[in-house]
This record gives structure tokens, C-alpha cells and sequence, in this order.
């Protein structure tokens, strides 16, 4: 069988960005106890061409900003990111010619800071005890110290974070499940995928339950991930749009991202396995209570960032 798609031949890198597969979690799930009437399936954001979900915000804060003249050549753009941001501004900067400056906590893995710099961004590390506020205030401060020289993309605070979702990841959601999505379950970094995508599901059927995913402590080892009740709260972060939260032990999510790659062959990135963990348990607690649904998380990056993570030995 020829399974070249000719349609994705001589594109433009970033066009590539978003339509990633859907893929159904059916090994794990009946491992898990759940029955035949609650499908999981999990978005690929790693198909990505940056490799996460993060290309989409990227790309919708970039555009939106060259559409409103905040961003032209001349300025270099500038925010706080963990790491997957960071990448796919990178990225995104280097096909359209743009200098990049990024802070981040020194924690962050070296994977990440290599393909930072491979992609010729400019890195500004932060103490590992202030995890990302730490490199959110830095941001700031080089801000508000020669505002005229960046662009401050705040990914915490762009209306376009969110509405990246909102116009992308939502509307594939939709399509792919044929509009029989019941649950959607996303942990919370800026907020931008469950605020986006929850507002866009909410629109095409409001009984669609809202899931969030938390680290159960403050000080976590879920990458991308915020504890809200101890971290700053991102601006777009819309507290009213959660009807449910799970929360998820690191050492649970390290255990999910092995079983993962052992059951269903999907080698991923821990806030992905975090986000399956949450995703097994609501399913669980529908087929416990008889219910037919079809739950659906998001698969945040996969796993080559974090091979260097102690746990995977
Ligand atoms: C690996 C990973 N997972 C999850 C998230 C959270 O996504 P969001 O910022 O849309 O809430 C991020 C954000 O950077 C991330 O890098």
C-alpha cells in the first residue's frame, strides 16, 4: 500500500502545525478495568513539528502579533517557557527570520536547552527553586528594563495562548470523535489547552465535562505543569471552566509514561502520561457507574526531551 499523503508534499514547515492523529488508548483502558462502552484516546500533539502541543500557541502569538505590529523584524522576541514554548518559537523564529530570547528555570532538561540553542535561540537560566515564576519575573524585569528592544509574547497572559485552541484543537476534537466526545481531560501549564479547547467543546455541547489534571504537590516533577494553588495563576486561566480535577502523583505519572510505551507503544513526555493517568481514572469511574462515554486527553509531547531523567532506567 502507498501511504505516502501527497497532500502534505512542498509545504510550508509551519502549515504542518496542528491536525495530529487521535489515537485510541485500547490496550491501557482494558488493562485498566474499563469497559466497552468508555473509549479513551489520546491527541498527538507530538506529530507536532516542533514536537508538542506548544507549536500551536507559538505560532497563533507570533502571527497575531506581526498582524498587529508588535512584532516586526527588528525586535526580538522574548518570554518565560519551560521548555516546550520556548522550542516552538524557536522553531517558528527561525523559519520566518526572527531572534528569540527565552528564560527558563536551569532545571529544565538538557535536551531541552540543547534544541534551544540548535534552533539559535538566546537562553536566560533561573534559579530551580522559583521553577517557572522564577523565570516569568525574569521576563519582566528584561521587559519593563528596554521594553522598545523585545516582544514580549507572555504566553501566560495572550488571548491568542487560548484562542489557538479555541480555533484548532477543539474543532479536531470535534471532527474526530464525530461529536461524541463526552470528557476532556488536560493538565494546566498556562492553561491555554483546557481553556481554548473546553470553551470551543462547551460551544458545540455543553454537557461536555471539563477535567483538569494537577500535580499533587507543590514541588513536582511534572514539566509543564503548574500546582495553581501554590504557583502564580496564569491571566488567561479561567476558574470557573474545571467541573472536575485529578490530581497525579509524579511518581504515578513516571509510572504511566513506561507503562505507556510498554502497552501501547507511545513513548512520551510525563505531563502526557499524567494526563492518560487522569484520563483512565474518569473513564473508570463512567464504566464503574455503567456509563457509556468517550473521554479524550491531550498527548503533550513525547518522550526524547526527558530521556536523561533518571526514572526511565
Ligand atoms: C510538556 C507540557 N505539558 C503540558 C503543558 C501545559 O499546556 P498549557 O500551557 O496549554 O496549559 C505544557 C506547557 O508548556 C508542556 O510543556
Amino acid at each position: 500500500m502507498n501511504r505516502l499523503d501527497v497532500s502534505r508534499a512542498g509545504k510550508n514547515l509551519l502549515s504542518l502545525i496542528g491536525n495530529t492523529p487521535l489515537v485510541r488508548l485500547k490496550k491501557i483502558a482494558d488493562e485498566s478495568g474499563i469497559g466497552e462502552q468508555v473509549e479513551v484516546y489520546g491527541k498527538a500533539e507530538f506529530f507536532n513539528p516542533g514536537g508538542s502541543v506548544k507549536d500551536r500557541p507559538a505560532l497563533a502569538i507570533i502571527e497575531t502579533a506581526e498582524q498587529s505590529g508588535l512584532l516586526t523584524q527588528e525586535k526580538i522576541l522574548l518570554d518565560a517557557t519551560s521548555g516546550n514554548t520556548g522550542i516552538a518559537y524557536a522553531m517558528i523564529c527561525a523559519v520566518k527570520g526572527y531572534r528569540a530570547t527565552l528564560c527558563l528555570p536551569e532545571s529544565a532538561s538538557n535536551e531541552r536547552k540543547t534544541l534551544l540553542k540548535v534552533y539559535g535561540a538566546e537562553l536566560i537560566l533561573t534559579p530551580r527553586a522559583e521553577s517557572s515564576d522564577g523565570a516569568i519575573r525574569k521576563a519582566r524585569e528584561l521587559y519593563a528594563a528596554q521594553p522598545g528592544k523585545y516582544f514580549y509574547a507572555d504566553q501566560y497572559s495572550n488571548d491568542a495562548n487560548w484562542q489557538s485552541h479555541f480555533n484548532t484543537t477543539a474543532v479536531e476534537i470535534w471532527e474526530q470523535t464525530s461529536g461524541r466526545i463526552t470528557d476532556f481531560v488536560a493538565a494546566i501549564g498556562t492553561s491555554g489547552t483546557f481553556t481554548g479547547t473546553v470553551r470551543r467543546l462547551k460551544k458545540y455541547n455543553p454537557t461536555i465535562r471539563a477535567v483538569s489534571v494537577q500535580p499533587d504537590v507543590a514541588v513536582h516533577g511534572l514539566e509543564g505543569v503548574k500546582h495553581l494553588e501554590s504557583a502564580m495563576v496564569p491571566k488567561i486561566y479561567d476558574a470557573s471552566l474545571p467541573e472536575k480535577t485529578v490530581e497525579v502523583a509524579t511518581e504515578t505519572a513516571y509510572a504511566y509514561a513506561k507503562k505507556l510505551a510498554r502497552t501501547e507503544g507511545l513513548f512520551l513526555g510525563v505531563s502526557a502520561a499524567a494526563n492518560v493517568y487522569a484520563a483512565l481514572q474518569v473513564a473508570r469511574e463512567l464504566s464503574q457507574e455503567n456509563k457509556a462515554g468517550v473521554v479524550v486527553t491531550v498527548l503533550c509531547d513525547g518522550g526524547m526531551k526527558y530521556l536523561s531523567e533518571p526514572f526511565w532506567k
